[in-house]
């Protein structure tokens, strides 16, 4: 039997459709669940895993709010949008130019990286252009830590899967 052409042709168009929808968002996980946040914590070492929230959620809108969106698909500011950050090679989000420094880092970001990074970026990573001078407080590096791994679509291995609401 014979496909006819006008089925090859539609095939063709509805493949091409699906790929001009490719948006920012296109391989990015899903945001956590409120149940997911809870087996998140719950499945880290510590100190992550006593970390408190509430002050993680304080220090990123004091602090990094005003240059860093959160959101899955959210714009980037003055710096890039952060959802998807963890295991995200440092300098590679879409459309944001960074500087040679972060661009060649060469690692990819993890709760590690994060603690030299966010203690004091210029000197973790000679030449950012991201001007903030470090959070120096251990404990609340630990919570924002927490904090941006809760809001920006990072699930740990461990994670026991949340109950069927
Ligand atoms: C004044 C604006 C500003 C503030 C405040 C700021 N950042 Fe940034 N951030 C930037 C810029 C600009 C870059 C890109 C740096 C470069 O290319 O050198 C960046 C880069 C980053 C990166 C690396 C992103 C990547 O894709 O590799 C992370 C992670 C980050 N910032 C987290 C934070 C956190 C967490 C805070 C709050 C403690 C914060 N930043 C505060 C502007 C800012």
């Amino acid at each position: 039997m014979r496909v006819p052409l006008i089925a090859i042709a539609l095939l063709a168009c509805a493949a091409l459709a699906a790929c001009s929808k490719k948006d920012e968002t296109t391989g990015l996980p899903e945001p956590l669940t409120e149940a997911e946040k809870v087996a998140l914590i719950a499945s880290l070492p510590e100190p992550y895993h006593s970390a408190d929230l509430a002050n993680g959620a304080s220090k990123f809108n004091g602090i990094c709010k005003s240059c860093h969106s959160l959101a899955r698909g959210g714009k980037n500011l003055t710096g890039p949008n952060l959802f998807g950050i963890f295991g995200r090679k440092a300098g590679t989000k879409a459309k944001f130019s960074y500087s040679e420094a972060v661009e060649h880092a060469g690692f990819a970001w993890d709760a590690e990286h994060l603690q030299g990074w966010l203690a004091g970026p210029r000197t973790f990573l000679k030449g950012t252009k991201m001007s903030f001078s470090g959070l120096k407080n251990e404990k609340d590096r630990n919570d924002l830590i927490v904090y941006l791994m809760s809001e920006t679509g990072y699930r740990t291995p461990g994670m026991a899967s949340p109950p069927a609401p």
